[in-house]
Parts: C-alpha cells; structure tokens; sequence
C-alpha cells in the first residue's frame, strides 16, 4: 500500500496586522464584543496577490522537504478567492517555483479547500498517477469584504500556507478521511459579487453582499465537524484519547470549544491561531499545522485530527499519522515584498475604492492584485 507522508511545509502570512481597535475605527464594534464572540484580536491583510503569497509558502515547503522544483508531479492549490479563474491560480504558482513538471489545478470547496485538497493529492499518490505534489490553501478575502458588514468584516483575513506530500511505503500522511456537505443550507453563506451571475442583479464583480446567517452557520459548523470526527476515528479504529493534536479550522473559538468538546477532547490538545490570524479560510489549517510544528507541539509519529467547515456547507474531519521528521531539512530565503503601508491603510484603501468608483473601481484594484500575482 502507498500512502503519502507530509514532508515539507510552510507559511506565508502577510505582515499587516489588523487590530480589533483598527476594525473599530470604521465599524460599530469593539474589542469585547470581538474577542467575547469569537476569541479574535488580530488578522492580517495582504499587500499582495493570493498567488504571491503561495508561491513563497510553497518556496518555503519545497526547502523543507530538500526537493527541487521540478521534482513536483503536482500542484493542489486550495482556495475560494482565486486572483483570476482563468489561467488557473495553480499554474501561477507553478511558473513562478519553476516547477516544470507539473500538472496543476485550483480546487474550491471554500474554508475545507486544504483538506480537501489534501485528500485529492493523497488519493492520486495511492493510485500511482503522481508521486509528489504540494497542496496549497491560500485566501486574499480582503479585497471581497463588505468593509460596511460588522457581522463578517470583524471575522476574516488572509494568509497563506502549503505542504509537500511524498508517496511513502510506511503507514503515514492522511490514514483517513470524512467528507460531506450539508448543500440544502448552501445559501446561508453567500459572496454576491464572487461569481458572475450577480451581473444582472446589480452586483459587479468585485462589489461584494454577503450572505452570512452567523447563528445558523455556527451550528451547523458545530454539527458537522463534530458528526465527520466521531466517523473517521471510528473508520480508522481510533479512540478520542489516541489524539495527540487537533488542527481545526479556526472560525470561532467558541465552534472550537463546541467541537473538542463533543469529541472528548481537552482543549489542551486543540492548537489554536484564531486569536491571532480570525478565519482565513482554506489557509487557516495549514497555517495552524506549520505554526504547531515550528512550536514543537507535533512530534513524531504523532496522531493529528483536523476537522473543517465552509461555504457549500462543506465539511469534513481527516486523520493524519506524523512521520520521524519534526523539523525542516533546509530554509528558503523567499520573502514577500516589503509592505509600505498599515493594514488600516490598506482596509482603507480598499473602502474608498468600493464606495468613490462602485465596482469598476474595486475590480481595477483587484486587476492590480492580479498583475502583481502573474509577474513571471
Ligand atoms: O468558516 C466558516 C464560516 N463562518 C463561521 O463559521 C461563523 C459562524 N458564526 C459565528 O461565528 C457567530 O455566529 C458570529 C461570530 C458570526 C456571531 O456571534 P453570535 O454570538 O452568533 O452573535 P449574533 O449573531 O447572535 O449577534 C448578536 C448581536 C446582534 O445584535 P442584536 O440584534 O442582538 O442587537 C448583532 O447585530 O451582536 C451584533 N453584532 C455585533 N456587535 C458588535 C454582530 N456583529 C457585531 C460586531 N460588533 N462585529
């Protein structure tokens, strides 16, 4: 049997950090309600595009690993704020790594795009059509944010991380998996502006509504992840108390605490980031599963559990066995560009634009965005 071990990994989180007190300044929130709500302080926002910033995430992995570029079969890339559709965002990140041997392609299932993504590439390694790819989960949500929205302006931001999966003779990597999808409620977490049939509905493209039933979302959230852990630890013969660490995707600490708790797990086995990074969507597990490792909290042979949710209602739990090595076998020195500005300024930037030139303006800024992203 070939399984596929996880042998590079790395982040790449924009430096602008956006502060509760920041958000405060234009929005009628504050800190405690924030921090109360969603256990939220900080999340940063990007001064450049999605693919920018996985292609230094995928620099960083590829180091750690000790492989080449061009000893890549594949390239999953995770995410559901794509820079452009098409070209697809994977072949950007292909052509900037110089990973000329592989095959690429975008994959969205919103928030669970990662694992998702993790599930795919470790299939395909089973099956023997690749033999090395780096998954991605990437997210720039800030340029599609409703600034004027407290209920989800307060709770997003960006960043961006990747692995590297080698085909393997020895039982780990991904053990197992849960998927599904709770679609009848598909409409309750909703980007207007996304897609292109808002067209004719008076919402252009880059001027985003946001669908967003908060309370709905977080039980189902909470339903979900709980229900797709209880069975994959019951496909794969595992007990609660096996876990060494769960990785989940972080939207609320309060769905966190939900979840662990239906689980049986303690929270001291729960890496949190939501304090720090709010919800980045398809980059927040991959993200939190890099800082776990740079923290010492995974060791070897460890047993990770990491449950998802996301629009669609996607959802899912995967198991995930740690191999011998903790610790990157090389560092790459690939950096994001300095960034000029705060992330105040920037959200500002962004605000003025939707609200001086409606969507012409904002799709302008996104163009830019893209330019940025596809510079070879
Ligand atoms: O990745 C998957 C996608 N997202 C999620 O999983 C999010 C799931 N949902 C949640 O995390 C929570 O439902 C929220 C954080 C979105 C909201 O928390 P809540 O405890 O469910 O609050 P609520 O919706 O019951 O709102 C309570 C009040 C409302 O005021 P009224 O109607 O009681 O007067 C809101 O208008 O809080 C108000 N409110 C705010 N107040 C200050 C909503 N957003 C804010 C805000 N600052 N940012």
């Amino acid at each position: 049997m070939t399984y596929a071990a996880i042998t590079g990994w790395g982040k790449c989180m924009p430096p602008a950090v956006l502060t509760n007190a920041d958000l405060a300044t234009f929005l009628d929130t504050d800190d405690e309600w924030i921090v109360s709500r969603t256990g939220m302080r900080e999340r940063r926002v990007s001064h450049v595009s999605a693919i920018e910033m996985a292609t230094v995430a995928s620099q960083r992995a590829l180091a750690c690993a000790g492989l080449k570029a061009d000893d890549i079969d594949l390239i999953v890339y995770g995410s559901c704020s794509n820079d452009e559709q098409v070209p697809n965002c994977a072949s950007g990140v292909q052509v900037l790594i110089g990973a000329t041997n592989a095959a690429s392609m975008d994959l969205n299932t919103a928030c669970t795009s990662f694992l998702y993504g993790l599930s795919t590439a470790t299939a395909m390694i089973r099956t023997g059509s690749v033999r090395t790819a780096i998954v991605i989960g990437v997210e720039l949500i800030t340029p599609y944010m409703d600034w004027t929205n407290r209920n989800v302006a307060v709770l997003f931001g960006d960043g961006a991380a990747a692995v590297v999966l080698q085909a393997s003779d020895r039982k780990e990597g991904l053990l197992g998996e849960q998927l599904g999808c709770y679609a009848d409620a598909r409409q309750i977490l909703r980007v207007r502006g996304m897609g292109c049939s808002y067209a004719n509905r008076g919402v252009q493209y880059g001027d985003t509504l946001w669908d967003f039933d908060g309370q709905e979302i977080f039980k189902r959230a909470v339903k979900g992840m709980a229900q797709a852990s209880e069975k994959v630890l019951a496909k794969c013969g595992v007990t609660p108390d096996q876990i060494d660490l769960v990785v989940p995707h972080q939207a609320n600490l309060r769905i966190i605490e939900a979840v662990a708790r239906h689980a049986h797990i303690p929270m001291e086995k729960v890496f949190l980031t939501v304090q720090r990074y709010g919800n980045m969507s398809a980059a927040t597990v991959p993200v939190a599963l890099v800082e776990a490792l740079e923290e010492g909290r995974v060791k070897p042979g460890s047993l990770l559990l990491m449950p998802g949710f996301g629009g669609g209602l996607t959802l899912c739990s995967h198991l995930v066995r740690w191999g011998d090595r903790v610790t990157p076998l090389a560092t790459s020195d690939a950096e994001l560009p300095p960034c000029p500005r705060s992330a105040l300024e920037l959200v500002n930037e962004i605000r003025a634009a939707k609200t001086a030139g409606g969507a012409s303006e904002a799709a302008l800024m996104n163009t830019r965005f893209v330019e940025a992203g596809t510079r070879a």
